[in-house]
């Protein structure tokens, strides 16, 4: 993607697609992290879409199969639920990887919930911990906003709230409130699909990072550009490389996801239900 007006009427051309099935306005945008896709059946008269079927979507080469658009209320606020994420790692570059936050907020999304899987680096947050993203780290070195300044963003985003500090304490509250323990944290992204060494691991607990992951910063970054305040939540799902003794295994990270998914769900409905950026 090089030039910013063939991006631009390629957004257009997927809002028109969208639109031709629902003229629902999303007040939020949620993004579905691996395991947690479940909160997507609770959506209301849910209209739903596959991203195959939405021009220029991205498509997922890896894994072979679309993912799915669901716009309808959730809690009684209208929402745009992304379910079946793009990664870096399925061979998109980066700029591909900031198509769903375009077309969110060119639906009229004003708020972006990200949700992931990720590996605990911080020796505190065992498998199962929620951990709201505080601040991150770009360890991919690749960014979704490389190539000329695309409509409505910004060229040289502020990062210095990447993760909306005043959401994040509405978030905290409605935690507390229902009594979902949590903890709070610094995400490092990572382009996978490897895991990590235990090198690498060793060198991002110094740096800082309590969490790692192959996605989240991608889509942060679009969202900055854009002006979309972000609030990011990782159920972590396995201690980081090196930090236990057993192998790292995609399947205990889609099971540890789908144990904590009633505690993420409670909490993301309330953060939908009860704050508004
Ligand atoms: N590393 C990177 N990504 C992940 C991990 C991890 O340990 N767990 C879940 N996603």
């Amino acid at each position: 993607m090089t030039d910013p007006a063939l991006d631009a009427r390629q957004i257009a051309e997927a809002v028109a697609a969208v639109r031709a099935h629902t003229d629902l306005v999303p007040r939020l945008a949620l993004v579905l992290g691996s395991g947690l896709g479940a909160l997507a059946d609770e959506v209301e008269d849910a209209v739903t879409l596959s991203t195959a079927d939405v021009p220029h979507y991205p498509v997922s080469t890896v894994e072979g199969h679309a993912g799915r658009l669901v716009l309808g209320p959730l809690a009684g606020t209208p929402v745009l639920v992304i379910q079946g994420r793009i990664h870096g790692y399925e061979g998109h570059d980066a700029r591909a990887l900031g198509f769903p936050v375009r077309l969110a907020k060119a639906l009229g999304a004003r708020g972006l919930v990200l949700t992931n899987a990720a590996g605990g680096i911080n020796p505190a947050f065992g498998p199962g911990t929620l951990m709201l993203i505080t601040d991150h780290l770009n360890l991919s070195f690749q960014n979704p906003l490389a190539g000329p300044v695309g409509e409505g963003e910004v060229r040289f985003p502020d990062l210095s709230n990447p993760y909306d500090e005043t959401w994040r304490v509405e978030a905290r509250n409605i935690a507390i409130t229902q009594k979902i323990p949590y903890r709070e944290g610094v995400y490092v992204w990572t382009s996978g699909p490897s895991y990590e060494t235990p090198a690498e691991i060793r060198f991002f607990a110094r740096a800082g990072a309590d969490a790692v992951g192959m996605s989240t910063v991608p889509e942060a970054l679009q969202a900055a550009a854009l002006g979309l305040p972000v609030l990011g939540i990782s159920t972590i799902t396995n201690p980081a490389a090196g930090l236990d003794p057993a192998p790292l295994d995609h399947a205990d990270v889609l099971d540890v996801g789908r144990q904590v998914r009633d505690r993420l769900a409670a909490w993301v409905r309330g953060i939908v239900a009860e704050t508004s950026p």
